[in-house]
């Protein structure tokens, strides 16, 4: 399970309201838990989820997605994608044996001491565990917009992993303070986030020096190249590496890993 509430990292936080950087939460719950965080400074309250998750988007009728994203709203998703797709996805996309091993040796490279990392779009968590397996004390924050994937994550979290949490929100309105992670990590996600608002987001959060780390399906010839326009119509967007890096750039991160594995890219940019 998730490591107790009261061990939340709220000078992480960053409020939507006033842009307050530094919340704090209060024992309220009978248990003397905290059930939510606020704003010290205008004094807006972010509940915390059953799942022990800090919600910072309330009304799900306030998203607005796109087809491909609601998949990861719907009920047993997380459960099914993390054990009967995710192990295997790598290999199936990219023809080569590309198990959890071979990745989480690339992730864990290439993010090296950072500290702490975001997790964006964590889905049921599989990034993030891959990266807390290698190094149980680093702080993970999983972030996702789906509240169902999250308890998911949840249940899925060790007991040693005393500085793992949960956020509900949005990639392209980070709750979280600026200049104040060494990584953001994100697997499978940025085909189906808001790309520009959302690198904008990445670069403003990490350090000057901090690392993005992407694994993504990049823009393909042949008859891939159909089926992503297809795809094209479920909100998914495929980019190639020269299109990425241009993205990168303008939100004032530079590419400087690449390496593509057919339908796979995987992609380390920096902070300048
Ligand atoms: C394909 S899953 C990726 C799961 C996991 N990171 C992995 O490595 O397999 C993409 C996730 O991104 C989340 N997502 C999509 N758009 C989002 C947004 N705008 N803000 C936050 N999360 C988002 C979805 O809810 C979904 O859980």
């Amino acid at each position: 399970m998730l490591t107790s509430p009261s061990a939340l990292p709220v000078h992480l936080y960053r409020c939507l309201s006033c842009g307050q950087e530094g919340l704090a939460q209060t024992p309220r719950c009978e248990q003397g838990q905290p059930d939510r965080i606020y704003c010290p400074s205008c004094g807006q309250i972010y509940p915390i989820l059953a799942s022990g998750a800090v919600d910072f988007i309330g009304n799900p009728s306030d998203l607005h997605l796109s087809l491909a994203q609601a998949i990861a709203h719907s009920p047993g998703f997380a459960w099914s994608y993390d054990r009967l797709w995710r192990p295997w996805a790598l290999s199936l996309l990219t023809g080569e044996s590309f198990g959890a091993e071979r990745e989480g040796k690339l992730l864990t490279e290439w993010v090296g001491a950072a500290d702490p990392v975001l997790d964006l779009g964590t889905a049921g968590g599989y990034w993030s565990r891959l990266l807390l397996a290698a190094d149980p004390q680093r702080t993970v924050v999983g972030l996702d917009n789906a509240a169902g994937v999250l308890v998911e994550a949840a249940q899925q979290a060790q007991p040693n992993w005393h500085h793992y949490t949960l956020v509900r929100a949005r990639a392209e309105q980070l709750p979280l303070a600026s200049g104040a992670f060494g990584a953001v990590i994100s697997g499978a996600s940025l085909n189906e986030l808001p790309l520009d608002p959302s690198l904008q987001e990445i670069a403003r959060i990490l350090k000057p020096g901090g690392v993005f780390v992407s694994m993504h399906s990049q823009q393909i010839q042949g008859w891939g190249q159909t089926l992503q326009q297809w795809l094209g119509a479920t909100g998914l967007r495929f980019f190639s590496e020269s299109e990425l890096q241009q993205h990168l750039h303008q939100a004032g991160l530079q590419l400087e890993r690449y390496l593509s594995f057919g339908w796979v890219a995987f992609a380390r940019a920096v902070r300048s």
